[in-house]
Formats: structure tokens, sequence, C-alpha cells
């Protein structure tokens, strides 16, 4: 079976880089949301430095629900107009946060969460939900990590139609 060790003794970019390859190698030929949602967090979580929280929200028409995730149990349903996720699918940027304290709204479901990380999923132009990464230390998250961030949801996305013959997307061209 697969085994993810730490890429912490790495750039960012290296990080990335190997991170891509090890969830393209994981989500290889699944096509189902929720178990590549899944490997995905868990791969992140136990791959990268200083995180406290990786996973899901899928949205169900009204608002974003848990989906996969890894950390401590978190808030079940978060509205749209509300928190750093709520602000990701509404606008469908990227929110780049490095202290959470100074963001208005934001949702504290782990109280040692300091900076986020959360990029929407569009799929065919519609909505799917949010990718929501937290870390314990302020200013965790640079440009290096939203890009990387976001080559990872691509791919995610990508794994949804079976699109796996694509190559695996350059997180720097994204
Ligand atoms: N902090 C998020 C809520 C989700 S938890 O971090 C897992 C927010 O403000 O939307």
């Amino acid at each position: 079976m697969f085994s993810s060790h730490s890429l912490a003794d790495l750039s960012k970019p290296e990080q990335y880089a190997a991170l891509l390859e090890q969830a393209q190698a994981l989500m290889s030929g699944e096509p189902n949301r929720i178990a590549n949602a899944a490997n995905l967090s868990a791969l992140v979580m136990a791959s990268l430095p200083e995180l406290n929280w990786v996973g899901f929200y899928f949205f169900d028409g009204q608002e974003l629900v848990l989906g996969p995730f890894q950390g401590k149990p978190a808030c079940l349903r978060i509205p749209l107009d509300r928190g750093v996720c709520g602000a990701a699918a509404s606008t469908r940027q990227t929110q780049l946060v490095p202290d959470v304290h100074a963001f208005a709204g934001h949702i504290a479901c782990d109280a040692a969460s300091r900076a986020e990380i959360v990029v929407p999923l569009i799929h065919q132009g519609q909505l799917l939900g949010v990718w929501d990464v937290d870390s314990p230390v302020a200013g965790r998250f640079d440009l290096e990590d939203q890009r990387g961030m976001q080559a990872l949801c691509h791919l995610f996305l990508q794994t949804l139609d079976q699109n796996l013959s694509a190559p695996i997307p350059e997180y720097s061209s994204l």
C-alpha cells in the first residue's frame, strides 16, 4: 500500500511537486468523489508540516456541508455568507488568510488554527465545494502554497471526470 512521509525538509515547490505526483498515483483510476477526497486529505495531512486541519466541505445547493477531513471534529454546515470557507465559495476566489484572528467572521472550529487557506472547487462551472487547510502557525501559507493547493484541487476535480490520461498539471502555471 501507498506510504506517505513528511516532506518538511523540501522546498515548497518540491513539496507540491511531490504531492501532485503522489495524489495522481492515489486517485488514478478512481472517480469516486468521497474516496478521493478522503485520501487527498490524509495525504496532505501526513505530508506537509504545521497543519492541524485538512479537508473538504461540499455544497448541497444551499450551504457547505462537512466532507472527508483530517483533524479535530469540525462545524457541520457553513452558510455561504459566513467564514473563510463561505468567502471562498461565494467569491469563487482562493482565500489566503495569514491570521484568522484578523479575518472578520472567521469560524473557529479548532481554537488552535491561526492561518488558513481555502480553495473553491468549481466543476463544470458549478460550485462543488471548498478545500480547507488550517495551520496553528500564523503566516504559514503564502503564494507558493496557494499555487500548490490550487493545483491539487485541479487534479481532484479532474478525477471526477475520469480524465486521468491528462498530464499532471504544472502547479506553477495554474
Ligand atoms: N475556519 C473555517 C471553518 C472551517 S474549519 O476551519 C475546519 C471558516 O472560517 O470558514
